[in-house]
This record gives structure tokens, sequence and C-alpha cells, in this order.
């Protein structure tokens, strides 16, 4: 389903909420919530909202567990770029998580480690019990996490050569497209799919044609966000601007 919001901050509050009232539910049953989370300028207002929900109302992130979708590799995690730093500034920094629930692609592994790394990582997801939502942002690539153009259904944690547009996008984060690093560790499409629950969001009209194509277009490894369209528990969350192209 798609549901369209009046403007970004409407969407974000909507899915902070949902995220908030999953880690109250799971409180309740002294369970814990596992939440797959994206970078990006996409969900910077859902994390706003949430550490707004912890100082203001006493939201408790004690018995959350995170996973998110992709790093930069190579990336040390201490570069202003890189996704570990991203996270600890929007987020973990700010709430009470106990950081060694914090799960983030390593950029530093050397390469040889990589598929054996990978291989833990879902193991870990499917050992906590897997991911109840998965946030999800898109590419102009249409990529979902960094499973760009050519990614396959079934794909899981690896190793991955980003698209040009992506690293073109992402130019202006490390000063020049010759510094954005080539490759990035990803969740796959198939780890992507077994969460519960897949919200993907997207603002703005430089997504508009994409989101036409991720759930309106022909099921297709050219557009690995399609791919969602096979998932009875997605939901596409987007402002009147990126849907301005649907029919
Ligand atoms: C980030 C990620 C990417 C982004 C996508 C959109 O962890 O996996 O798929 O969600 O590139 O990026 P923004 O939100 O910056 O437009």
């Amino acid at each position: 389903p798609v549901s369209v919001f009046e403007n970004p901050k409407a969407a974000s509050l909507s899915v902070a909420h949902r995220i908030g009232d999953l880690i109250k539910e799971k409180q309740k049953n002294n369970s814990k919530a596992v939440l797959g989370l994206a970078t990006g300028a996409t969900p910077i207002a859902v994390y706003a909202e949430l550490v707004r929900m912890h100082k203001e109302e006493g939201l408790s992130f004690k018995n959350v567990i995170t996973f998110n979708l992709d790093e930069y590799y190579p990336m040390q995690p201490d570069a202003a770029q890189s996704y570990v730093s991203f996270m600890n500034d929007h987020l973990f920094d700010h709430i009470d998580i106990d950081k060694n629930n914090v799960n983030i692609p390593d950029g530093t592994l050397k390469l040889e480690d990589i598929p054996a790394f990978c291989l833990n990582y879902e193991k870990k997801i499917t050992e906590v019990g897997g991911l109840d939502i998965q946030i999800l942002g898109i590419g102009r690539t249409g990529h979902i996490g960094f499973n760009e153009p050519g990614s396959a259904p079934n794909s899981g944690t690896r190793l991955v050569t980003l698209d040009d547009l992506t690293r073109r996008d992402a130019a202006r984060d490390f000063g020049g497209k010759s510094f954005v690093p080539t490759k990035a560790i990803t969740m796959g499409i198939g780890t992507i799919f077994k969460a519960r629950e897949i919200i993907l969001m997207a603002w703005n009209k430089k997504k508009a044609s994409i989101i036409k194509k991720a759930v309106e277009g022909e099921i297709s490894s050219e557009v690995p966000a399609t791919y969602l369209q096979l998932s009875d528990h997605v939901e596409f969350i987007l402002d009147q601007d990126a849907a301005s192209q649907l029919t």
C-alpha cells in the first residue's frame, strides 16, 4: 500500500510513532524490538522525532536492537561520512540504547574477511528473532540499501559496487565524486524481505520518477525497489511531491 502525506514532516512523524509504538509494545512483553535502519537524508526527521520522544516522553531504547542496512567500503567508523558517524549524530548518541545492541556493517574489514562477516550479520539478525521493522529510503538508481540495479531478489548481505549515479549523489558529502568509495557492504534484498514490516520512505520531486517505477513499473532487477511489489508487508510512505507521478 501507498500512503501519501501532506509533507515529509507529517510522514516522518507517523513513521517515528509506529516505531515508538512497537518499542513500547515489546517493552510490555519484556521482549526486544529489532529495527532495521537506514541512513541518508530521508530518515533524519524520523530519528529527530525518536530523540524527542526519548527526551520529552521518556521513550526508552534499552530493549532495542538495531541493524543498519549498509556502510561504505572501505570506511573508518570515525570518518565524518561513515554511517556509524551518521547514526551516532542523528540517533544513538541522544538516546539510551546499549551500543552493544547496535549493528552496522564494518567498513574496516580486510577483503578476505568480508564474506564471513556478512554471513554472521545474517545469523545475528536471525538469532534475535528477525527484523520487526525495516526502514528504507530509495536511491535514484532504484536501490534499496545499496542493492543497485542487477541485484538478485534473494541476495544476502554482501560487498557490492556502487552505481555511478549513487556515487554522484554522494559526491557532496565527500567533497567530490572521486572521494566516494566505489564499494559498500549492504544487506541484501532477501535480507530486507525477511523483515516483518517494510517501510519505504521518499520525499521531494527528485524521487518522483523512481517512485513511479518502483510502485507501478515492471518488476525487474533493473530497478531493485520493484521487488518490493512482491511483498505483502511493505508500505510506501510518500510526500505529495514524491507521489506526484503516480497514476
Ligand atoms: C542508506 C541507504 C540508501 C538510501 C538512499 C536514499 O542507508 O541504504 O538506500 O536510503 O540512497 O538516500 P537519501 O535518503 O539521502 O535520498
